[in-house]
């Protein structure tokens, strides 16, 4: 909103200029310390253009909150009202969707002036192609599977970073009885289902994460290792619960950079937050792969779709503009660096990105060697948004309700992927 303030006064000066100035936007879910340092690369772009304006004036604005799941209500009651922005962030499944009712500009001239069969990640365009088409461009791809932790107060109680889901378990029990903050966490369904979709992972395998998370298959819904990681996730929930709020993601990263709690597991859009507030946070900031899950990479993709809300061939012509300058290698370059990602292309020189950042390049090649790279499932990439979001709500009220049975979760579970046709 304050952004919206700031760019409308010029908004209205070129209207009235010209008469004819039409707005354009870019919608996005950007909005913590990391996050806004890596938007910062694609602003320097749409400043650039707002420059040589002409007929259009680009706004940049943020629809704050966990992990897009905000922005992608304000996406749909705007569709409904047919006040679309140009250029909007989205994830996974959720572009799908999106293309399915026709309402995303092809961008094959894009990606042929670009080259990016050549140049982008397979997996960056599988993501962006729907029906022969490419319908989105890929940013950047981050990992989700990762474990942050506090090496001053791993150090103090002397403890070493969990390798296994009950080395984490008893970690956290170390720290509850030192009345250390052991997670860094909110209490909000997004956050919580992250944790999930890493447990479950943890105690189980690739394998049966497909099945169950990505494939919906009812028999893996209902085995035993679901059981298992119920079981496991109550104990968890149980240890931590006490202990947490329902702060943001970055706030929540804030204690663990401020040794006020000792770990977190989350994606590394962590990393980008801890090295932007401070530069030298990999020096008591430790990442490994969250416990478990050693080999695989659970992958989220940040990418940009053109909506089709326009006949007007500039105003489409700008935004082509705009979206051949994200593929570009200088700016996959310094939006992932400061993000904590991996560049969608494979040409991007990481030489001088972060030790972190390196390992998930390794991690990534490994896993796609070993066909251990997973869709997650929380973040819209393994299934459609209805279902990812039914998913994430019963994730979350049996992490907050005891009372709620495995069974319970279980049938529901298997009664949403019942309806997972509408895929
Ligand atoms: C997005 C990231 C973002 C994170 C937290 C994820 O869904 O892919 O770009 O940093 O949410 O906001």
């Amino acid at each position: 909103m304050i952004k919206l303030l700031r760019y409308l006064p010029l908004t209205l000066y070129f209207l009235s200029f010209n008469g004819v100035a039409q707005t354009q936007e870019l919608l996005h879910w950007w909005s913590s310390k990391g996050e806004l340092k890596a938007l910062q690369t694609i602003e320097k772009i749409i400043q650039q253009e707002n420059k040589q304006i002409q007929q259009h004036y680009w706004q940049v604005n943020a629809i704050v909150g966990e992990g897009g799941l905000s922005a992608s209500k304000v996406l749909q009651t705007r569709g409904l009202a047919g006040t679309l922005p140009t250029l909007a962030q989205l994830s996974g499944t959720e572009i799908t969707t999106w293309a399915k009712f026709g309402l995303l500009q092809p961008l094959d001239n894009t990606a042929k002036q670009e080259n990016w069969e050549l140049l982008m990640r397979p997996l960056a365009l599988q993501v962006s192609r729907y029906q022969g088409q490419y319908i989105a461009l890929p940013l950047a791809i981050h990992r989700i599977n990762w474990l942050w932790t506090n090496n001053q107060i791993f150090r103090q109680q002397q403890q070493i970073i969990p390798k296994s889901v009950d080395q984490f378990i008893a970690v956290i029990k170390v720290f509850n009885a030192q009345n250390i903050k052991p997670l860094a966490i909110g209490n909000q369904p997004w956050q919580i289902a992250i944790l999930f979709e890493n447990i479950a992972l943890g105690l189980t395998s690739s394998t049966y994460y497909k099945k169950a998370f990505v494939e919906l298959d009812k028999q893996a819904i209902k085995a035993e290792k679901m059981h298992f990681i119920l079981n496991k996730f109550r104990e968890i929930s149980l240890l931590i619960k006490p202990t947490i709020s329902k702060q943001s993601w970055e706030n929540a990263t804030l204690t663990l950079l401020h040794h006020q709690a000792a770990m977190q597991l989350s994606g590394d859009w962590v990393l980008g937050e801890i090295i932007a507030i401070d530069d030298d946070a990999l020096s008591y900031i430790n990442c490994s792969n969250a416990p478990g899950t050693e080999g695989t990479f659970i992958y989220n993709m940040d990418n940009i779709v053109h909506f089709k809300n326009s006949n007007n061939q500039r105003q489409n012509m700008a935004a082509q503009k705009v979206l051949r300058q994200l593929s570009s290698s200088q700016l996959q370059h310094d939006f992932s660096k400061a993000k904590g990602a991996l560049p969608a292309r494979i040409d991007v020189d990481m030489s001088d990105f972060n030790r972190c950042t390196l390992q998930a390049e390794k991690d990534y090649t490994m896993a796609k060697q070993n066909a251990t790279l997973l869709p997650s499932m929380t973040d819209s990439m393994a299934v459609n948004p209805v279902i990812q979001k039914m998913l994430i709500n019963q994730i979350y009220t049996f992490f907050n309700n005891p009372n709620i049975s495995n069974q319970i979760f279980i049938d529901n579970f298997t009664a949403i992927a019942s309806g997972s046709s509408i895929r």
